[in-house]
């Protein structure tokens, strides 16, 4: 796999987009639960000199990072580091889970990471035991961003400086704890790119020419703002730009491929020749739908668009090949490295302001143009 390519490359080039900024959820608590094991793996060897001169700080290294960082035994000496992710069995999340692997232990950390199951209990039980084996740090992925409130006041209870990813709090529940920061997209952006892939073919997603375009949204899990942001600012990204809109068909497909299939498959059969454009809140599902489109007999590009999110390998071959209109890259590796970059600041002393925890990283337009420069 050339992740590593990406994510000396990519990862390179989006820390340098990276901006501040807070951003919109919702709240609510969460129950407890039952352990599972995670896998555990150090590489205290190679512990990356750079970065122990980066975080340690002595006199001379780097002054405008190490500031106000308060030298730790853990940033100094690697440290262990719990990593809870929703569910390993999610295509962006697993590519996500690698890089942050990949860098983690390229600077010899001990990381642990713990697979949630898409259950919230089963990962505040996983949070409990990380927090009772005293880790340095925590990065977590929450199954609910409705528990957000109770993730934050455990991880504050135990004094763990805590990122956490993929899934948004608000910025006022962010606020209850300074050693929190926040790494991840503005799932608007992504939306509004998907709308504009749509916009940029030549009938504008008009295909029959009837003056409206007609659609179906498959969506990820709407409990997510990633899933409600795409689904409102892609068709908003339409509206905006004057065009009349027409939704065939809005499902919950979870982020999942099968669901995406057997969605698109449904929506086919009903509405068939007035479907114009496929909109998937992410690649995975959008896979799953090219599966029914290509079945029911449809071309894409020529009597029908498809778009995802996430510029997972498989979507970019398609993209390649002509069989998705676009994607849109959601960056794993450059939020990978921005999670380990806050952390290690985490690590280092440094809090947060309220109003300062969210750290964005952008989303790019993927097309036929540009798809070489991302396999
Ligand atoms: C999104 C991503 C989806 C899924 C989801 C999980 O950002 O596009 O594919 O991984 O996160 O929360």
């Amino acid at each position: 796999m050339k992740l590593f390519g990406k994510v000396t490359a990519m990862a390179m080039a989006s820390m340098m987009m990276f901006s501040l900024a807070a951003c919109g959820g919702d709240s609510a608590p969460a129950q407890d639960a039952a352990a599972t094991s995670g896998t555990s793996e150090a590489a205290p060897e190679e512990a990356a000199p750079a970065e122990k001169e980066e975080a340690a700080a002595p006199e001379e290294a780097a002054p405008e990072e190490t500031e106000e960082a308060a030298p730790e035994e853990a940033a100094a000496g690697g440290g262990n580091i719990g990593v809870c992710i929703y569910k390993f069995d999610d295509a962006f999340m697993t590519t996500y889970r690698n890089a942050l692997q990949e860098i983690l232990e390229g600077k010899g950390y001990t990381v642990t990471f713990m697979d949630g199951k898409n259950d919230q209990a089963e990962q505040n039980n996983q949070i409990n035991n990380f927090i009772a084996q005293g880790v340095d740090a925590l990065i977590i992925n929450p199954v609910m961003t409705s528990a957000a409130d109770q993730i934050i006041a455990t991880v504050k209870d135990a004094g763990v400086p805590t990122v956490l990813i993929n899934r948004e709090p608000t910025a006022d529940q962010m606020s209850a704890y300074d050693k929190l920061v926040y790494v991840g997209c503005d799932a608007r952006q992504s939306g509004t790119m998907q709308g504009e892939l749509i916009l940029d073919t030549e009938n504008k997603g008009d295909i029959n020419g009837d003056g409206k375009i007609s659609y179906i949204m498959i969506q990820g899990d709407p409990e997510n703002v990633d899933a409600q942001y795409r689904t409102e600012y892609s068709v908003k990204a339409l509206t905006d730009a004057g065009m009349e809109v027409e939704e065939l068909d809005l499902q919950r497909g979870d982020w999942d491929r099968n669901r995406g299939q057997e969605i698109a498959q449904n929506a086919l059969a009903k509405f068939g020749e007035d479907i114009e454009v496929v909109f998937c809140n992410n690649d995975d599902m959008a896979i799953g739908a090219l599966q029914a489109i290509q079945a029911a007999g449809r071309t894409v590009n020529e009597d029908i668009y498809l778009v995802g999110v996430d510029a997972l390998d498989a979507a970019l071959n398609e993209v390649a090949n002509g069989n998705m209109t676009g994607t849109v890259l959601n960056d794993a590796n450059g939020q990978a490295a921005g999670a380990v970059e806050a952390m290690e600041a985490l690590l280092g002393g440094k809090t947060y302001a309220a109003g300062e925890q969210s750290i964005y990283v952008d989303y790019v337009k993927v097309t036929p143009d540009n798809v070489a420069d991302f396999q």
